[in-house]
């Protein structure tokens, strides 16, 4: 069994897709913790997150299992990180893990989640089940900052809005695995959703898939 969990920043997917691994006893990857380790290992190296040969060589030499889940939460490796997905060599590189982790879930997990922009897409399209995440940039930003703010980072909301509608439309206008529904991917908007109402419309989705 494949979960895909696509959406864009902040929407919640992350949130989402842990909950339903927990629930069901699947394993989870976040994908774009894979991005954004490449991007810190770019900048770490003293790089512009643009450079094409060092986000090669970053990706090819990603340890997925030594990602350093503190560094890479930042609204800088962020912006970084969607420089260096637009990049299809970047991309091609941390595929197989990607597929790897879908069909061979570790542990012996009798499922996998996954979520980022083109898993329904591109890197599980048989995926048995689809959701798309999304909510207003409003909404996502005020998550984001609130998240930020909480971990002591003074950015000012209206700053995070503006990174993650630069961050969106780089995500969305990119020619490789632009963000976007796959066509069988069922809808979920969180914006007026609390974290427990979210994960029961999940649920309800799920069972109706599996009837
Ligand atoms: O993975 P993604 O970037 O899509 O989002 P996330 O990290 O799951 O969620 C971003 C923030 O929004 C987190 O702080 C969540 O706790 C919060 N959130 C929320 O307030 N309400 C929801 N329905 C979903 C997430
Ligand atoms: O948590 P948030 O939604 O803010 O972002 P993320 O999922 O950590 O992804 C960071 C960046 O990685 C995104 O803005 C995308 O550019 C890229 N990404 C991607 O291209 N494909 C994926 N499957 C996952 C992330």
């Amino acid at each position: 069994m494949i979960i895909a969990i696509d959406g864009p920043a902040a929407a919640g997917k992350g949130t989402l897709a842990r909950q339903i691994a927990d629930h069901f006893g699947y394993a989870y990857l976040d994908t774009g913790s894979l991005y954004r380790a490449v991007a810190h290992a770019v900048v770490k190296a003293g790089k512009e997150p643009g450079d094409e040969a060092a986000a090669l060589k970053a990706a090819k030499e990603l340890d997925p299992a030594a990602i350093d889940p503190k560094a890479i939460r930042t609204g800088e490796i962020g912006q970084a990180a969607s420089i260096v997905a637009a990049m299809q060599p970047v991309r091609d590189a941390i595929l197989a893990f990607q597929r790897n982790f879908a069909e061979n879930p570790p542990g012996g997990a009798p499922g996998a989640v996954l979520d980022g922009r083109d898993i329904g897409t591109v890197v599980c399209p048989e995926a048995e089940l689809k959701l798309f995440v999304t909510a207003s940039p409003e909404v996502r930003a005020h998550r984001r900052w609130l998240e930020l703010k909480n971990s002591g980072s003074k950015v000012s909301e209206t700053q995070v809005l503006e990174e993650v509608r630069e961050r969106d439309k780089r995500d969305r206008e990119r020619a490789h695995s632009p963000l976007l529904p796959a066509a069988d991917a069922h809808l979920l908007d969180t914006s007026d959703l609390s974290i427990e109402a979210a994960f029961k419309a999940a649920l309800a989705i799920i069972e109706s898939g599996r009837t």
